[in-house]
Order: C-alpha cells, then sequence, then structure tokens
C-alpha cells in the first residue's frame, strides 16, 4: 500500500485529480479509438462525501482547461440511500450530478449509480455487478473512508469479500452523515445499497482520500493494524495497487516512524 502524505486537503485534492486525469490519459493513449472501433473507456469507480468534493472542484477544473476529458469515461459511484430517488436532494446521485457529472463533459448515458427505489434491490445490486462486468470490471475506484474505517457503505463487521448488497448503517454513520438532513440522524436512512469490499478490491487500482483529525484513528488502524473487518479499508493491505492520499492532520495517530518511513519513500526520485 502506497501512502501519500500531505500538508493539507487542497493538496490531497489536487494530487489525487492529477492522478486521476494522467490514468485517464494514459488509458486514452494506450488504447486510441482506430477506424471502426472506438477507444476503450476509462472505467471509474466514484464515492461521495465531503473529501471528494476538493478532488471534484480539480478535475472540472482540468476537464475546463482541456487537460482531460471525461467523453470516454464509464462511472459506477459506490453507494445510494435505500428509500431515496434520484431527485431527492440528499440522494447520492442528485449529488453526483451537482457537484461533478454536470459540470464535465461526460456523456450521462456513462453513468451508473444504484437506484434508491428500486422494486427489488437483491436484483439491483447482482445487475450493478453485472454491469460492471460487462464494462471490463473497474479501472480505479475513487474512495474515501468514514470515521469509522468504513469504505463505501462497508459498516464495521462487513464481510471483507462482499458484493454489492444492502446494508444497515451503523448509529455512528447515521450521526456523522446527519449534517445532510438537517442536522437530524433519525431522517438519515437506515439502510443504503453499496458496492461490497470485494466490489473495490477487484478494481485495478484503488484511491482512497483521507482528511482530518477526525479520520486519525481509523487511518492508524488500516495503516498500521492487522486486515480486520472492523475497519474495512484494511482491505486494502490486500490490493496490489492501493494508495491512500491523506493530509498531516489525518495522520496525528501513525507513529512517527510510519509518517517518516512513508514520506521517505515518496521522495525518492
Ligand atoms: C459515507 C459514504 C462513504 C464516505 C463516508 C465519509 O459513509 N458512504 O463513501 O467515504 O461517508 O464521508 P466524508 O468524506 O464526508 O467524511
Amino acid at each position: 500500500m502506497r501512502v501519500v502524505i500531505l500538508d493539507n486537503y487542497e493538496e490531497v485534492s489536487r494530487w489525487a485529480a492529477l492522478h486521476i486525469a494522467e490514468r485517464i490519459r494514459e488509458s486514452a493513449a494506450r488504447e486510441p479509438a482506430a477506424r471502426g472501433r472506438r477507444a476503450k473507456p476509462f472505467v471509474l469507480g466514484l464515492p461521495t462525501g465531503s473529501t471528494p468534493l476538493g478532488t471534484y472542484r480539480e478535475l472540472i477544473r482540468l476537464c475546463g482547461e482541456k487537460k482531460v476529458s471525461f467523453e470516454n469515461v464509464v462511472t459506477f459511484n459506490m453507494d445510494e440511500y435505500l428509500g431515496l430517488g434520484e431527485d431527492h436532494p440528499q440522494s447520492y446521485r442528485r449529488f453526483m450530478m451537482d457537484n461533478f457529472f454536470n459540470h464535465v463533459d461526460m456523456d450521462k448515458k456513462n453513468i451508473h449509480t444504484l437506484n434508491g427505489l428500486a422494486q427489488d434491490s437483491g436484483a439491483e445490486c447482482l445487475a450493478y455487478e453485472e454491469a460492471i462486468r460487462a464494462a471490463g470490471g473497474i479501472e480505479l475506484f475513487l474512495g474515501g473512508m468514514g470515521s469509522d474505517g468504513h469504505l463505501a457503505f462497508n459498516e464495521p463487521g462487513s464481510s471483507l469479500s462482499s458484493r454489492t448488497r444492502v446494508k444497515t448503517l451503523t448509529g455512528e454513520t447515521r450521526i456523522a452523515n446527519a449534517r445532510f438532513f438537517g442536522g437530524d440522524p433519525q431522517r438519515v436512512p437506515a439502510t443504503a445499497l453499496t458496492v461490497g469490499v470485494g466490489t473495490v478490491m477487484d478494481a485495478r487500482e484503488v484511491l482512497v482520500l483521507v482528511s482530518g483529525y477526525q479520520k486519525a484513528r481509523a487511518l492508524r488502524a488500516v495503516v498500521e493494524e492487522g486486515i480486520n473487518h472492523m475497519w474495512t479499508l484494511s482491505c486494502l493491505q490486500m490490493h496490489q495497487c492501493a494508495i491512500i492520499v491523506c493530509d498531516r492532520e489525518a495522520t496525528d495517530e501513525l507513529k512517527v516512524r510510519t509518517v517518516r518511513y512513508f514520506r521517505d519513500i515518496e521522495r525518492r526520485p
């Protein structure tokens, strides 16, 4: 696992956006359109939450400056609240449209999100896994982390080989997300559709953004402790191409020597 430690949230956002843009450009150069054949799409997994907002802003800026294009990018979002439709102001679909998709040159038919109003949520989850497979799998999964170390909505105790399914949210997650629901945890839906830990682990690369003191305890568990289903992001220890990009505040609970080691690695020419 690579851990990139930067000074602050703005640097984390810039680093992540440049990394994603570079991967998209590399893929376009590797698999260009040829006569009678379209370029291979770049399949990108995406999160919601406050943390990726800066990265989305940077990607929008890079797209505006024509430094990256999303024309040939296919996206799959991580999760959605069960019971919220795409027009609900707190739905993750709406969040993504407002904060990212509406501001870049994406073909809207390339956007995939879980349907929180699906009649049969089990079938919706199976179809999502199938759609990811049919798209050729996810090239790069961008993620965030809950303060209890959760990835997407894979709450503590989730199977590390889980696939897309319905999960019951913990009280801690509902309290943390209450800020989007008028401050009332009871108004946060109790269940959500979410990709599984196994779904994220199948991506060729996983990039996770971590920012702030409130994530420091979880970051220590994920980086310095063992693989543990109570801190589901610790699954990254088993991934061949995983990067955590974090700010200094988030490293507050790491050992000095851990921080020094990861910083030394990044300084290497
Ligand atoms: C929710 C989302 C996660 C996200 C987490 C942290 O639980 N399902 O994908 O990583 O919130 O959000 P924030 O970035 O706002 O701290």
